[in-house]
């Protein structure tokens, strides 16, 4: 996959500006606060709807502006043209989304285009802050992979909120609890759903992470991600399967949720557990070895999505390199320059050039203008 242009119109500290990217490794050097990691941000808004930062779409908007407008140019291997994405945001809250000049209302028509793997320094919040974190963390990335998942997270969402309504209901007016038997249904059809691609996703990614992790450490550590989940207890069941487990807890526990007012089962309550050396890594891993699985997780996700699409995602690392050490920057390198994965850096400072070692395109950020300095 390759991004080609990238335009951005009143979007965070960018008025207008247009720039053409190369293939393979482009390097963002600027001092702080000049707009490399807005750059990355408007790159992942186009491939998801939403940015790595998790603001709202009013904060993206320039602060003496009225909408933004941001679109890209972007040639994938399987389609044999070019695919142009633009989003408008304006501060009335019109939101426009086009593909190939056709609009599209929903978010979610927008993933399967741009698919984009982030790594940034906020990452370690997937391994050191609450479940909701790793939630939000693994539903992204299968968003991007498995079609349709968007929609079943919406629907498991808008179920979950209705019958947390019902329940308080139930307990206030003396409603009947039958009333819950439809939602119930739904419920566990799309929360079955949830389960289910969670558990496939990390049967496919962690022994993937497994390898690169012990590559990078030199085999002296290995990680280990498993779904701790508040339904299901071993990770090869079938939806079926997870369909009739889901139905037993929440019919026994019916009474438990109307006294609490709440569903307390459900994906929505489920985690994920990082191990090092069979040891969790929340609790006992440092700093850098927290990072460390990150990277290796991120770099096994790159090569799921290149077996499931034929092609290797756009890579976007956020301040990044200077935090890993040698071996660990040259490890990523390799990979990114051995399969030719278009890749996007961001950088403080010179010393990152030099420390890459290899062919790269530099670009200059300074006060929201990137200028190409066409630099080795
Ligand atoms: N909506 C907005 N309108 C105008 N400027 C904004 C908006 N949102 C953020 N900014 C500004 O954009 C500037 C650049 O932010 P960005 O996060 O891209 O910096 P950076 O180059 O990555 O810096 P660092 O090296 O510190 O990470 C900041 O000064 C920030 O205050
Ligand atoms: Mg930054």
């Amino acid at each position: 996959m390759f991004l080609k242009k990238i335009i951005l119109e009143n979007y965070r500290n960018y008025t207008q500006q247009s720039v053409e990217f190369k293939t393979n490794i482009n390097l963002f050097i600027g001092k702080n606060a000049q707009g490399k990691t807005n750059l990355l941000e408007a790159i992942c808004y186009l491939s998801t709807g939403t940015t790595f930062r998790h603001n709202k779409d009013v904060d993206l908007i320039n602060w003496n502006n009225n909408f933004f407008r941001i679109s890209c140019e972007l040639i994938k291997k399987d389609l044999n043209r070019e695919i142009n994405i633009e989003l408008y945001y304006d501060r009335q809250g019109n939101k426009q989304i086009k593909i190939n000049g056709v609009k599209y209302r929903k978010i979610s028509d927008l993933f399967g285009f741009l698919q984009t793997v982030t790594f940034s320094p906020d990452d370690l919040a997937i391994i050191k802050d609450g479940p909701s974190e790793r939630r939000k963390y693994i539903d992204l990335e299968i968003c991007q992979l498995v079609g349709g998942y968007y929609n079943i997270l919406i629907n498991y969402n808008k179920i979950l909120k209705q019958r947390n309504a019902l329940l308080k209901d139930i307990k206030r007016k003396n409603q009947s609890p039958e009333s819950l038997d439809v939602w119930d249904e739904q419920l566990i059809k799309y929360g079955s759903l949830i389960i289910k691609n969670r558990v496939e996703f990390l049967k496919k990614v962690v022994p993937v992470a497994r390898k690169n992790h012990e590559e990078i450490t030199y085999g002296k550590e290995k990680i280990n991600i498993k779904y701790n989940s508040s339904i299901i207890c071993k990770q090869d069941f079938d939806i079926d399967e997870i369909s009739k487990q889901f139905k037993e807890i929440i019919v026994k526990n019916r009474r438990e949720d109307i006294f609490k007012n709440m569903t307390l089962y459900g994906p929505h309550r489920d985690d994920l557990v990082f191990y090092l050396n069979d040891k969790d890594l929340k609790i006992y891993g440092s700093q850098g070895q927290q990072r460390t699985a990150i990277l290796a997780l991120k770099l096994a996700e790159i090569k799921l999505f290149q077996s499931q699409n034929g092609e290797y995602p756009i890579l976007l690392f956020d301040d990044v390199m200077s935090e890993l050490d040698d071996y660990r920057r040259d490890f990523l390198i390799k990979v990114i320059k051995d399969n030719e994965i278009q890749t996007f850096i961001t950088g403080a400072n010179m010393e990152l050039v030099d420390s890459i070692k290899q062919k790269i395109e530099v670009f200059r950020v300074e006060g929201g203008i990137i200028n190409g300095s066409g630099g080795e």
